[in-house]
């Protein structure tokens, strides 16, 4: 395999994610976590179970990162997930250092990789990334946009009974209970949500969309993971094969949506070169003032962020 992808963190995220890449082949894979044993595990069993699909794909679990050199793709999942009743920002403390840790070392073995940050909360961690890696903005998103949009998508698949196929979402903003399901822009086989369903309907899905990461947590007691991972895969497939993916991601903003110097769940497009724009979408009022209220909520925890570490 040409490529090489690793992932910082082999939990439930991590592994999940290997799993999913394993069986895309497209990729030399590494897991890396500071638990003795586990990621060797995990990788080994990945590995054994490939020549039942009958794919090549090198599986290196470590506790090192020098297993990591040479990556092109760094994936940072580690840190701690949510616990019932916890916000994504109850992890900033406890996650900014284990992040700040990745990034840097992984740096030390793939000074020309590009990173994907997982781990919560999602857009101060993907901010603290690329400060704490003195990167330029192409080479750090965070994914949520694809996870938020595929939950919608999920509930209006429910609602209506057609295919997921025929049903498009789009989620921006942060990634918390204030991201914004923009749904003059969703639409069902090209007829916009709007008309598809009744208000009330609309209502309900746009707000099981925005607590559907914590309804996944009550129901299992710890962060989702099939449905995070998979949205990281599809990020990552877009890069290493330069598809030019146009897909809501988190990414460091210079003025678009009027925001500047954060990160922010907006379209963006994907190739090889990691960020290769970020899309404008013509908001109206409504969505516009959806956004600031959005943007106000992730500012806050950047600022909380400064205080916690030096960037
Ligand atoms: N270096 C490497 N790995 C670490 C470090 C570190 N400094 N600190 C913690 N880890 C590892 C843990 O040992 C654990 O195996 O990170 C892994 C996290 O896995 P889980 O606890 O299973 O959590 P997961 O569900 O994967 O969520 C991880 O992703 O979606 C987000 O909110 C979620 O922030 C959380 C992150």
């Amino acid at each position: 395999m040409t490529a090489k992808i690793s992932i910082i963190g082999a939990g439930m995220t991590g592994a999940t994610l290997a799993h999913w890449l394993a069986e895309r082949e497209i990729a030399d894979l590494v897991l890396v976590d500071i638990v003795e044993g586990m990621p060797q595990g995990k990788a080994l069993d990945l590995y054994e179970a490939l020549p039942i699909i009958n794919k090549d794909v090198s599986l290196v679990g470590s506790n090192d990162y020098a297993a990591t050199k040479g990556s092109d793709i760094v994936v940072v999942t580690a840190g701690v997930p949510r616990k019932p009743g916890m916000s994504r920002e109850d992890l900033l403390t406890t996650n900014a250092n284990i992040v700040m840790t990745a990034v840097e070392n992984s740096l030390l073995h793939s000074p020309d990789a590009l990173f994907i940050i997982l781990t919560n909360p999602l857009d101060t961690m993907a901010y603290l990334a690329m400060k704490a890696g003195k990167l330029p903005r192409e080479r750090v998103v965070g994914q949520a946009g694809i996870l938020d949009s595929a939950r919608m998508r999920s509930f209006v698949a429910l609602e209506t009974g057609v295919s997921v196929e025929n049903i498009q979402c789009y989620v921006l903003g942060g990634h918390g209970d204030e991201m914004v399901p923009l749904t003059r822009h969703s639409n069902v086989a090209g007829v916009p949500l709007r008309d598809f369903l009744p208000a009330d309907k609309l209502e309900a899905i746009v707000n099981r969309t925005r607590k559907g990461g914590g309804e996944i947590v009550n129901l299992l007691k710890t962060s989702a993971y099939y449905a995070p991972s998979l949205a990281v895969a599809q990020m990552a497939e877009a890069i290493l094969k330069d598809k030019h993916l146009i897909v809501a991601a988190s990414a460091y903003m210079q003025g678009e949506y009027g925001l500047s110097d954060m990160f922010f769940g907006v379209p963006v497009q994907l190739g090889r070169g990691g960020l290769e724009r970020i899309i404008e979408y013509d908001l109206d009022d409504e969505e516009k003032a959806a956004m600031q209220k959005s943007a106000a909520a992730v500012k806050e925890s950047i600022s909380i962020l400064h205080t916690l570490v030096k960037i």
